[in-house]
C-alpha cells in the first residue's frame, strides 16, 4: 500500500467514512470496512504465508483435473500456484484490491472456490477462520486509522519481489521438485524464506 498512494488514500477514505475521526475502530465497524478487508484478502492471495499448504494424504483413489491420485498418496496444495493463476486473476502478480469488490457484497477472506488458499477449506480447513479474519482485519484497519504511511524520501518504491532461487537451492538442480518451484512460485515472501529454512 506505501507503494501505491491512491490504495492507502482509499483505505483511509472508508475508514474515516464508515468509523469518523473520534473513536476507535470497534470489531462491530469490520463488516462495513469492505476495503480494507479487500486490502488484507489481497496481500494474503499475494503474499501467502507459506508457499505450500500442510501435507494431506488421500484417504482414496481420486481424480483430480484427469490426474489420478492414488490412495496414499501425499498431497502438497501450492498456494501461490493457485492464489497467482493467470487463468483465474487478470494481471496476478499486481496487488489490486478492487479486483475482490463486487458491489455491496461483503468481502469474505475465505474462498471456497479455491481460487485462493489462505485459509483452506473443508473438513481440515483453518477453524480458527473467523478469528484470523478479524484479527488480521483490525489490524491493518488500526494502522490505517493511527498512522500514515509513505515511502523514505528518495525511495521509489519497497521491492518485495523475493529471490525464487533461494526456495529451490536446497533441492537437487534437476530434480523435479526444483524445477517446479522455479516454475510455480515466482515471488516468495521472507516468512517462505524463514520456514524453507527451518524446515530444511
Ligand atoms: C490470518 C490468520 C490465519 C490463517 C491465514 C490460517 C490459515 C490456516 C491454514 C491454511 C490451515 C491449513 C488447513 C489445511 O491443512 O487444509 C490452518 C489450519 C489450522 N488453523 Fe489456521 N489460520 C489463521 C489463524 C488461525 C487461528 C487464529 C487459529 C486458532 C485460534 C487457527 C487454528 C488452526 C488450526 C487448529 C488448524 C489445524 C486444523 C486441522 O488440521 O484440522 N488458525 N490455518
Amino acid at each position: 500500500m506505501m507503494n501505491n498512494p491512491k490504495i492507502f488514500d482509499k483505505a483511509v477514505h472508508e475508514f474515516d467514512s464508515v468509523v469518523g475521526k473520534h473513536k476507535l475502530v470497534h470489531e462491530s465497524d469490520l463488516h462495513h470496512l469492505n476495503y480494507i478487508k479487500a486490502c488484507v484478502k489481497e496481500a494474503l492471495r499475494l503474499h501467502p504465508i507459506a508457499p505450500f499448504n500442510l501435507p494431506h494424504v488421500t484417504t482414496a483413489d481420486s481424480t483430480v483435473a484427469g490426474y489420478l491420485i492414488p490412495k496414499g498418496s501425499h498431497v502438497m496444495v501450492s498456494r501461490t500456484g493457485l492464489s497467482r493463476n493467470p487463468e483465474v486473476w487478470d494481471d496476478p502478480l499486481t496487488f489490486n484490491p478492487d479486483r475482490h469488490m463486487k458491489g455491496n457484497k461483503e468481502v469474505m477472506l475465505t474462498d471456497h472456490n479455491l481460487h485462493t488458499f489462505s485459509f483452506s477449506t473443508g473438513l481440515r480447513g483453518c477453524p480458527g477462520v473467523l478469528w484470523g479474519s478479524t484479527m488480521t482485519t483490525m489490524l491493518l484497519a488500526r494502522l490505517v486509522q493511527g498512522f500514515m504511511s509513505e515511502l523514505p524520501p528518495n525511495e521509489r518504491g519497497v521491492d518485495l519481489n523475493e529471490n525464487l532461487h533461494d526456495i529451490a537451492s536446497g533441492f537437487s538442480q534437476s530434480s523435479p521438485a526444483s524445477t517446479y518451484l522455479s516454475h510455480s512460485t515466482q515471488c516468495l515472501t521472507l516468512a517462505e524464506k524463514v520456514i524453507y529454512t527451518f524446515i530444511t
